[in-house]
């Protein structure tokens, strides 16, 4: 799908996703779409990855789909070939921000500390992944966050699980939470899409739950 908004206010919870094989990437983003989460992050991780951001473009276009893992002015090219709507990178150097910004996708550079906040408010980046969430410090570094920059709107993940995605999504800093606890690489391997659809559900139950 082509995002006319942010990807932070697709879903609560992105799935962040490892995957090889094309076949199964379109099953698991039907699966993620069935258990109503419109959006999922493919890591380029793998040989396939790319291959599978493809096949999901192309049979799950109703799906937001993200590249995630995104390192270099090549991944980025290689990641909006094969159609990716919106670009995640895990931290973020001055030339990986230039290049982020100038490409017709929303984008979401990671940032672990404050200085590296205030380098994406300076290319006017106001929508972060904050990564790796749980060893960076957790939702009490991003409450401390928003108090100096209120203005940052945060996905973290690393580290984020059903059991405390609603710490997180109650900070008023924070859009939305990512992780792959919503598909265990156990449940992809058995081609269990049923009980990852059910994570989805319970995660989307949860996010409502969560009080900003
Ligand atoms: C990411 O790239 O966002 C993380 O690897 C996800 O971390 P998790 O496996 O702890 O959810």
């Amino acid at each position: 799908m082509t995002l006319t908004g942010s990807p932070l206010d697709v879903s609560p919870v992105i799935p962040v996703v490892v995957l090889n094989d094309p076949t199964r990437a379109v099953l698991l983003a039907r699966a993620l779409w069935a258990g109503g989460i419109g959006i999922i992050e493919v890591t380029l991780r793998t040989p396939g990855a790319l291959a599978c951001v493809a096949a999901i473009a192309r049979h799950v276009p109703e799906i937001a789909l993200g590249v995630g893992s995104v390192l270099t002015s090549q991944h980025i090219e290689q990641s909006l070939a094969a159609g990716a709507d919106f670009l995640v990178s895990p931290g973020a150097n001055p030339s990986l921000l230039e290049s982020l910004i100038t490409t017709p996708v929303p984008v979401l550079p990671g940032v672990a500390t404050v200085s590296e906040v205030l380098s994406a408010l300076d290319h006017g980046l106001t929508e972060l992944k904050f990564f790796p969430a749980g060893p960076a410090g957790g939702p009490s570094y991003l409450a401390a966050i928003g108090g100096p920059v209120p203005q940052v709107r945060f996905c973290p993940t690393g580290g984020v699980t059903a059991a405390n995605l609603r710490e997180y999504l109650e900070l008023a800093n924070v859009a939305a939470v990512g992780g792959t606890w919503l598909t265990p690489a156990s449940l992809v391997d058995a081609e269990d899409w049923l009980a990852i659809t059910e994570l989805a559900v319970a995660a989307v139950e949860t996010a409502a739950c969560a009080q900003p």
